[in-house]
């Protein structure tokens, strides 16, 4: 098993006006993942400042080496913690994060936002 890294931006808010809000949204998604990974294996949780979906908050990305990126928009900062942890250990067990569309949990079909393929291998 490779390990994943689940990328989640902390700075996400659903508009404008929530400027005020504490905790922002990606913030509270953050947090409710923290929460939630400290037994999970295979999963590390990095927050980042924004991703450039800023409109389609909240954010979060599955990424290992040789393995498929999977960039998430829209998501819940409740209702989609589980299908991401439950997505986040299939990604880390799979060996090129390639995993099958039909074993994906809901919010992981209906949320994805891009792919972005392995990087080529320069190595000489
Ligand atoms: S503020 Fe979250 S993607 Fe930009």
């Amino acid at each position: 098993m490779t390990p994943s890294t689940l990328f989640v931006c902390v700075l996400c808010r659903f508009s404008a006006s929530e400027s005020k809000a504490v905790p922002r949204p990606g913030q509270a998604l953050f947090d409710e993942l923290s929460k939630a990974i400290e037994h999970s294996d295979g999963i590390t949780l990095q927050p980042v400042r924004c991703m450039g979906a800023c409109r389609s908050a909240c954010v979060a990305a599955f990424a290992a080496p040789n393995k498929l990126t999977l960039v998430l928009s829209n998501l819940s900062p409740t209702e989609s913690v589980s299908d991401l942890l439950q997505f986040g250990h299939q990604h880390a067990s799979c060996t090129d994060g390639k995993v099958p569309y039909k074993e994906r949990p809901e919010t992981i079909k209906q949320k994805i936002h891009v792919v972005l393929p392995l990087l080529p291998n320069h190595s000489p």
